[in-house]
């Protein structure tokens, strides 16, 4: 209900939203559809201040957030992304898109980002407490139990996270399965056990779960929402989205129903990136040419995927 109504509310605003189609023809379409305009309704409807994100890698979801700031007149992004090509190309994403100012890119494992700059007062543009927390990143369980035990105690009353790539609502997870494979991930496991056992602090609706619900799809069509069909252009699909016959919608939407748990970082320990002294010079160096080397990389893989979607023919 409060989906259908976000359409029918921001609906002309929703439309300009087709400003980012050869964008993301260029930068990819992790949040496809119905769920691309769901950040953008719920970031609209939340009003954040203080968006903390990761990651972008180069900054679709992070497009959709900050031009919903930007039509409230207000709120900015933390935004941590560990691989500097990826970050790199976030900034220039989000230039091209005249939202620079609604975002700040920080490079790094957010792990150990995270921490140093919340205790940056003078950088840390909210209050106590985390108001809009985006999740879209390391899909492993060492991940998830970072993130569940350090994160989500910070978290305001009345605080939402969005959580990518969870496949099915918890209580279908739990059985060991989700609306898109036989396996749930590492993360879609801690996940769902985290919240079914906290189920009076949390409540939570899933994109996948309201993509097969008919009433849904029907209330907000007018708006122009409900459109998950394969696009018919020859785009190479991924490969859940080819067996299903139609666009995937994996983000779970979470309110933070009971109050913060805790105001400083909790600093529960996690296994850094192991890294051979090659790779960290690699890393290093990456760090230093990312704006100038970013593009080029970026042009030469747009190339290579031009010529495989030549040769693709729609099955
Ligand atoms: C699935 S992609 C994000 C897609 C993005 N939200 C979008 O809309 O296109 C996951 C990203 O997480 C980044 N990442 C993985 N582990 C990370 C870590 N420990 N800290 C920060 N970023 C990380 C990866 O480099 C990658 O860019």
């Amino acid at each position: 209900m409060l989906v259908a109504e976000l359409y029918a509310r921001y609906s002309s605003d929703l439309a300009r939203l087709a400003r980012f189609a050869s964008l993301g023809e260029r930068i990819g379409k992790s949040f496809a559809s119905e769920e691309r305009r769901i950040l953008y309704l719920m970031t609209r409807h939340r009003a954040p201040q203080l968006i903390v994100e990761f990651s972008p890698k180069r900054g679709w979801s992070t497009l959709h957030m900050a031009a919903a700031l930007e039509d409230n007149g207000r709120g900015h992004i933390l935004s941590f992304e560990l691989e500097p090509v990826y970050a790199a190309l976030t900034r220039r994403t989000l230039k091209e898109a005249g939202l620079a100012h609604r975002a700040e890119v920080v490079v790094g494992d957010v792990r150990e980002e995270f921490p140093r700059l919340s205790a940056d007062r003078k950088r840390w543009r909210a209050d106590p407490g985390l108001e809009f927390l985006f999740i879209d990143s390391d899909h492993s369980a060492r991940f998830a139990d970072w993130y569940l035990g350090n994160l989500f105690p910070l978290v305001r009353q009345t605080g939402v996270i969005q959580v990518h790539d969870v496949e099915a609502p918890p209580e279908i997870i739990a059985e060991g399965r989700t609306f898109y494979s036989d396996k749930p991930s590492g993360e879609e496991e801690r996940l769902a056990a985290y919240l079914l056992n906290r189920s009076e602090s949390y409540r939570w609706f899933s994109v996948a779960a309201l993509v097969r619900d008919a009433d849904y799809l029907a209330a907000v069509r007018p708006y122009g929402g409900g459109g998950i069909a394969l696009p018919s252009q020859n785009r190479r699909v991924h490969p859940s989205e080819a067996r299903l016959g139609f666009e995937r919608n994996p983000s779970l939407w979470i309110d933070r129903l009971a109050p913060q748990e805790q105001t400083p970082y909790p600093g529960l320990p996690f296994d850094p990136i192991p890294r051979s002294p090659l790779a960290r010079a690699g890393y290093a160096v990456r760090r230093l040419i990312a704006p100038v080397y970013a593009p080029i990389r970026e042009a030469r893989r747009n190339r290579k995927l031009k010529r495989r979607q030549e040769r693709y023919v729609d099955p």
